[in-house]
């Protein structure tokens, strides 16, 4: 692979030795899928912050990084394994929290924003079209690549980490053209609703796998529902990159490049839809604990969640996940009382999935989440409902 000279510079640890490592690891990646050279990326997006995933020997390595290493574009943190602020509220335990808060301070030490969150586009990490990004987060790289139209790879928590320290990453894959052309054509024939989106996600990314869908939807999806569709291909397949018909800013390109007549094709009705959404639960008894906000809720979203929870008491607990800085924007419209009133919690920096949820005594998580649904039985041992909030509560007699 070619370096400039300054890279060769930092290779041989002239910039210290973190640069150093984290120059190896760039080098290590692009001579494994074949990079003739690095490309200057404008952010960042790291995962491999929850202490439950990562344990002591990512803390460890964490700590050792953060002598002497620091970002130099704008980088920003996945969910943490606890709410950094009510863990104890929330019944975390404090051996587990401790080991968790010193994650987060070597993140910040570097220099990484510790926002904590699975949508940094919605907390003023937002790449513009066509710039070189290193995300790692699986939902937020397939809506950096497809929504924003920005280009990064599926990173590794210490690839996105190693990009954000050199300023650079391997130019290969979706950071090129060729590599973000459309190879399934999905023609969705019924219109789609709530957690439809999470249904379609999965079915695509299972056929798929690692390519790139172009869909054709009747009408158009919002952001929350590409969200949604995105998640889940991303965690059902390997999906990093989908088109949408006259909505996705490469799409208009993605259809040129296609060859209609020989493109595989897949058709989706109500009927698969249905079958789908009911393969996603693991039972059919009732939540004790909902969690929705996967990934990480928009005000637009917790406003709905608030209007659906308004005036009830719910007989099952409620964690609405999101980040701090949108559930700021929720304390102010007033929704955050709502929820709470109706007996159910904000909970920030953290998920379903990368919190440690089973030790806290719950049986039965129902989630409106496909990815969610796809990971929390193997991720935590838990059993999993999949289905619209509206179904999922239960209200006090
Ligand atoms: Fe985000 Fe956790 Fe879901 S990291 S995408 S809320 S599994």
């Amino acid at each position: 692979m070619h370096l400039t000279q300054q890279e060769e510079n930092m290779y041989d640890g002239e910039e210290g030795l973190g640069v150093e490592k984290c120059m190896e690891i760039l080098v290590a990646l692009g001579d494994i899928y074949g990079a003739k050279e690095l490309v200057p990326i404008t952010s960042a997006q790291i995962s491999g912050v929850s202490y439950k995933t990562i344990g002591d020997a990512g803390l460890e390595f964490l700590e050792e990084l953060s002598k002497d290493a620091k970002v130099r574009v704008p980088s920003t943190l996945n969910p943490a394994g606890v709410d950094l602020a009510i863990w104890r509220e929330l019944g975390f335990s404090e051996e587990f929290t401790k080991k968790q808060l010193a994650i987060v301070e070597a993140y910040q030490k570097m220099g990484v924003s510790t926002t904590c969150t699975c949508t940094p586009y919605l907390v003023g990490n937002v790449p513009i079209m066509g710039s070189h990004i290193a995300w790692s987060e699986s939902s937020a790289v397939c809506y950096a690549n497809s929504v924003l139209g920005a280009r990064t790879n599926r990173e590794g928590g210490p690839g996105a980490l190693s990009a954000a320290i050199c300023g650079r990453t391997a130019k290969y894959g979706y950071h090129l053209d060729e590599g973000r052309y459309p190879n399934l054509l999905v023609d969705i024939e019924t219109s789609a609703n709530g957690s439809d989106f999470g249904a379609i996600g999965y079915m695509v990314g299972k056929e798929v796998g690692g390519g790139i869908p172009y869909f054709k939807f009747k009408t158009p999806p919002s952001t929350d529902q590409l969200k949604w569709l995105g998640a889940a291909l991303a965690s059902s397949g390997s999906v990093a990159l989908y088109h949408v018909e006259d909505v996705t800013p490469e799409s208009k390109w993605a259809l040129n490049v296609m060859q209609e007549d020989k493109i595989e094709k897949l058709s989706i009705n109500r009927n698969n839809i249905d079958e789908i959404r009911g393969k996603l639960s693991t039972t059919n008894e009732k939540p004790d604990l909902i969690c929705v906000g996967c990934p990480h809720a928009s005000l637009e979203e917790i406003k709905r969640v608030a209007d659906i929870v308004s005036g009830k008491k719910l007989e099952n607990m409620l964690w609405v996940c999101t980040s701090i800085s949108v559930k700021a924007a929720s304390d102010r419209m007033g929704y955050t009382d709502i929820i709470e009133k109706a007996g159910g919690k904000m909970v920030c920096d953290t998920c379903m999935v990368v919190a440690p949820i089973e030790e806290l005594n719950y049986k039965v998580v129902g989630v409106d989440s496909a990815k969610a649904a796809n990971y929390v039985p193997n991720m935590c041992g838990l059993e999993v409902v999949y289905n619209d909030l509206e179904n999922l509560i239960i209200e006090m007699k």
